[in-house]
């Protein structure tokens, strides 16, 4: 994908926020610092179109952005960040799931993890509730600069087992090297490009 352009569109805390549903969306999810936000600038090849942080917990709204004039991707706020306010915690699960369950130009969800740590809980009720909204996830294994060759097949294979998907189904990645990103934009044209 030739990026033309990137622009933020909107922080939303709800529905009344969203932008109008005209362009196939595509969100990313994940947990806390797992580097989400730095995965949205290297498919968009801009540096500082998404903020990223070395604090977790930084991402607290739907942030919308328009890319080519083409698609949406949202920036989910991350889970699993124990230390974040309480009242900012107790707002996330509902925000993101009225969102997932709602969101009729939502194409995909790409679920972003940490090729060091095993899912856990959250990402597979991540899996469940899309699932049952019928929205395909796209897992990622991200930071693989971080890791052997030997180590991320073999850590593919534990997070495959854990989320009970085929190791290929997971695509390698990293924000640092750009490793895997042809291989994601070719799977997120897919769903982009298919059919309203
Ligand atoms: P929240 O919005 O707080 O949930 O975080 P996030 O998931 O958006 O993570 P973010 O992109 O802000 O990255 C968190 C930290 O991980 C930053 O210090 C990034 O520089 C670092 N990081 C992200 N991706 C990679 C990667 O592929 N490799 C390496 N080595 N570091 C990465
Ligand atoms: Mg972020």
């Amino acid at each position: 994908m030739i990026i033309t352009s990137a622009e933020f569109v909107i922080s939303a805390a709800g529905p009344a926020q969203y932008p109008p549903a005209e362009l196939p969306e595509v969100a990313f999810a994940g947990r806390s610092n797992v580097g989400k936000s730095s995965l949205i600038n290297t498919l968009v090849n801009r540096r500082r179109l998404v903020k990223t942080s070395a604090t977790p917990g930084r991402t607290q709204l739907l942030n919308f952005f328009r890319v080519n004039a083409a698609c949406h991707f949202v920036d989910l706020p991350g889970f699993g960040y124990a230390r974040a306010p309480a009242h900012i915690r107790k707002k996330w699960g509902p925000m993101i799931a009225h969102y997932l369950a709602t969101r009729e130009t939502l194409k995909c969800v790409v679920l972003i993890m940490d090729v060091r740590r095993t899912p856990g809980q959250e990402e597979k009720w991540l899996m469940a509730d899309l699932e049952q909204s019928g929205i395909p996830p796209v897992p990622v294994l991200t930071k693989i600069d971080k890791l052997s060759k030997t180590r991320r097949i073999q850590q593919r294979r534990t997070a495959a087992q854990a989320l009970g998907v085929a190791p290929e189904a997971l695509t390698l990645f990293s924000s640092k090297t750009r490793e895997g990103l042809a291989e994601l934009w070719r799977i997120l044209e897919g769903f982009i490009e298919a059919a309203p």
